[in-house]
């Protein structure tokens, strides 16, 4: 398989075992021109547990997996007052090797730089692999923390199902784990006296300030929204045009509707998933379902797009004898990172940028429960969630010092 392209490697032990366990991890679940497909609770999502088990094994570090899927690696003994670092491993299809695997690569690589300065923690210092972040399986973002937060009921995430009708608990069952289990799980939040994520930034805002390492400012409010179009089922050679109920055609006005309520209202619309019925050729369609991303900087911006794409669907919809019906799937609220913790580690850090970002992360979900900031490395191009997602190596190594100058900073006072 190709490997994701690496410019700029600066000489040093840190650079080497960067790319040691850089190039273990591309090698799971696809890659190249293709992009990685790394889908929550299949074999390739075993093989990256198995990978991220085996990271925690290589420094000595206990391997905990909590109720709700999520994989801790400990130095110290888990217990209160942790601080705690990691991302995710799992990807949107099609996806680039950066997001999610940068945060868990750099968090080991951190414990490894804060060993070899012979640093000694006065608190545990954990990483975390969260499960499911991408939802790109079962529909539902972030699930794993998500779950271990109380956001998202037990019962409904078992209930989740994929495109070809496995449930999320079938499949945690599939793999092995229990799927009656998940939930709130207060003692694990208890242990965590603050998370870091570090995130390869998925927009160009640090190259445009020339900084290869920045803080997360804030997260924008946004959500999935599905829209499904029930028309009928007719030949395409031999039904009327007068006499069609097509609702591919009320998707395609709605489409158009998106894009123009998003750029009048200074907002993000994406339709990035269809499917349709029964997906032939020479039939007109019976049923399309169709997935809405709406994002924007403040949630009645999310949610007047939301209702003006809805009402847009509904109108077209009754101009073709169609029905729609348009379902929230999920929700997040605008995240404001915590000033106290964000300017303790723009300080270490010698003043390092703040960003807001459009994308949604697991330290989003948490900020809610556990003082909680991000770190940025800066993506050249800003392309994300695509196989051309790059940060440059230097920069990667910039971000393992940044986050190992702050967890030895929060794990040594
Ligand atoms: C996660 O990457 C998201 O924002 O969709
Ligand atoms: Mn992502
Ligand atoms: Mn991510």
């Amino acid at each position: 398989m190709t490997k994701p392209p690496l410019a700029g490697r600066p000489a040093g032990a840190l650079l080497r075992r960067f790319e040691r366990t850089w190039d273990e991890l591309a090698a799971i679940g696809g890659g190249g021109a293709g992009g990685y497909r790394r889908f929550a609770w299949t074999p390739v999502d075993l093989d990256l547990r198995g990978w991220f088990a085996d990271e925690a094994a290589r420094r000595g570090m206990t391997c905990e997996l909590d109720r709700n899927g999520n994989q801790w690696a400990w130095w110290g003994r888990p217990g209160p007052g942790a601080v705690v670092t990691g991302s995710h491993l799992d990807s949107v299809p099609g996806g680039g090797a950066f997001d999610g695997p940068l945060g868990v690569v750099s968090a080991f690589l951190a414990v490894d730089e804060l060993r070899e300065r012979g640093v000694e923690p006065a608190r545990p210092i954990a990483v975390v692999n969260f499960a499911d972040e991408e939802g790109a399986r079962f529909g539902v973002a972030c699930v794993g923390s998500r779950l271990l937060t109380g956001v998202l009921a037990p019962g409904d995430a078992r209930a989740l199902r994929d495109g070809d009708g496995v449930t999320l608990a079938e499949a945690m069952s599939a793999a092995g784990a229990d799927p009656a289990a998940i939930g709130r799980d207060d003692e694990v939040l208890s242990r965590i006296g603050a998370f870091v994520e570090l995130h390869i930034e998925q927009g160009r805002g640090l190259a445009d300030l020339g900084a290869p390492v920045g803080v997360a400012s804030a997260i924008w409010p946004h959500g999935r929204w599905r829209c499904t179009f029930h028309g009928e089922a007719n030949h395409a050679g031999t039904t009327r045009l007068t006499d069609r109920r097509d609702p591919m055609l009320p998707f395609a006005s709605t489409v158009l509707a998106a894009r123009s309520a998003a750029e009048r209202l200074g907002a993000l619309a994406t339709f990035g998933k269809v499917r349709v019925d029964p997906n032939g050729t020479n039939a007109i369609p019976s049923r399309v379902d169709a997935w809405l991303d709406g994002r924007a900087p403040d949630a009645a911006t999310v949610e007047a797009m939301v209702d003006e794409i809805a009402g847009a669907a509904r109108a077209a919809a009754a101009g073709h004898g169609v029905r729609v019906e348009v379902v929230a799937e999920s929700v997040t609220p605008v995240v404001e990172f915590g000033d106290e913790l964000r300017d303790r580690i723009a300080a270490v850090l010698g003043g390092a940028p703040a960003l807001p970002t459009g994308a949604g992360h697991d330290a989003g979900i948490l900020s809610a429960r556990v003082p909680t900031a991000m770190l940025f490395v800066r993506n050249p191009t800003g392309v994300s969630h695509s196989p051309a997602e790059h940060a440059d190596t230097a920069d990667c190594l910039a971000g393992v010092s940044a986050l190992a100058a702050v967890l030895s900073d929060l794990a040594c006072r």
